[in-house]
């Protein structure tokens, strides 16, 4: 596998992108980083992350035949990837809350940002951005809910060899998608899922919170919840989020 290693960049998401668009890469290049300046979230939001103490990392997966309808089971695949190495890791109860933020018990301890590059109906290839909170013990006041796989376990973890071990099971997920083995993804995600099928305050895009239960995610990661009168809505990312 092709690690590129480099002590600061701006966003490993970036440097990738910016990469491949010039050179011929390895599927699975990899570039790692101890610091990003101006790492991005999702939907236009920063990724901050102690210089030294925690992974952020992107990986270029190039899959074939990989239609756009069918993006959401590479954030699947992912997210499951993630989990997989985190409980083995830490003995607490892992989640994905949808679309792909790693939670231990309610607490966010990965973000995940993938960035498609498109030709024609397909995918030609993924970044695949990952943040992972690994030795950082203190988070700044004004970011709640956010913990770090130290703070749960009050040990060291070793950058390196969670790395592999991440990349190993991210790969192995991604396996699920070059079979077509969409059914089975899907089934895992939806075992792993936050609050499924738990009643849930949610707010929508125009500032309304309401109660609702997942009780499916589509085809395309559209989030199916259904209201406290029985109707059922399905929500794009940018329509919905947990109100706490
Ligand atoms: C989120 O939860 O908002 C997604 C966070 C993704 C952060 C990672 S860190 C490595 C990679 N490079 C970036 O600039 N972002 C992703």
């Amino acid at each position: 596998m092709n690690i590129i290693k480099l002590s600061a960049i701006d966003s490993t998401n970036l440097y990738l992108k910016t990469l491949v668009s010039k050179n011929e890469l390895e599927n699975f290049t990899v570039v790692i980083t101890d610091h990003q300046n101006s790492g991005r979230g999702q939907m236009g939001t920063t990724w901050s992350s102690e210089r030294g103490k925690n992974l952020t990392f992107s990986i270029l997966i190039s899959l074939p035949s990989f239609k756009i309808e069918e993006q959401f089971y590479l954030s699947m695949a992912v997210a499951l990837g993630i989990l997989n190495v985190l409980k083995k890791e830490a003995d607490c109860p892992f989640w994905v809350k949808w679309p792909n933020d790693i939670l231990a018990v309610k607490d966010k301890v990965a973000g995940v940002l993938i960035e498609n590059t498109i030709g024609g109906t397909f995918i030609k290839y993924s970044i695949v951005g990952i943040g992972l909170n690994v030795n950082q013990e203190i988070f700044p006041k004004d970011i709640d809910n956010v913990t770090s796989l130290n703070n749960i376990s009050n040990r060291t973890f070793v950058l390196d060899d969670l790395l592999s071990k991440l990349l190993k099971s991210i790969e192995n997920f991604v396996q699920y998608i070059i079979r077509k083995e969409y059914l089975e993804l899907k089934r895992m995600y939806i075992v792993a899922l936050y609050k499924f099928e738990k009643p849930t305050m949610f707010k929508d895009n125009l500032g309304n919170v309401f109660i609702g239960k997942i009780i499916d995610v589509s085809e395309k990661g559209r989030l199916i919840v259904e209201l406290e009168n029985e109707k059922i809505r399905k929500f794009n990312l940018k329509e919905i989020k947990f109100a706490n």
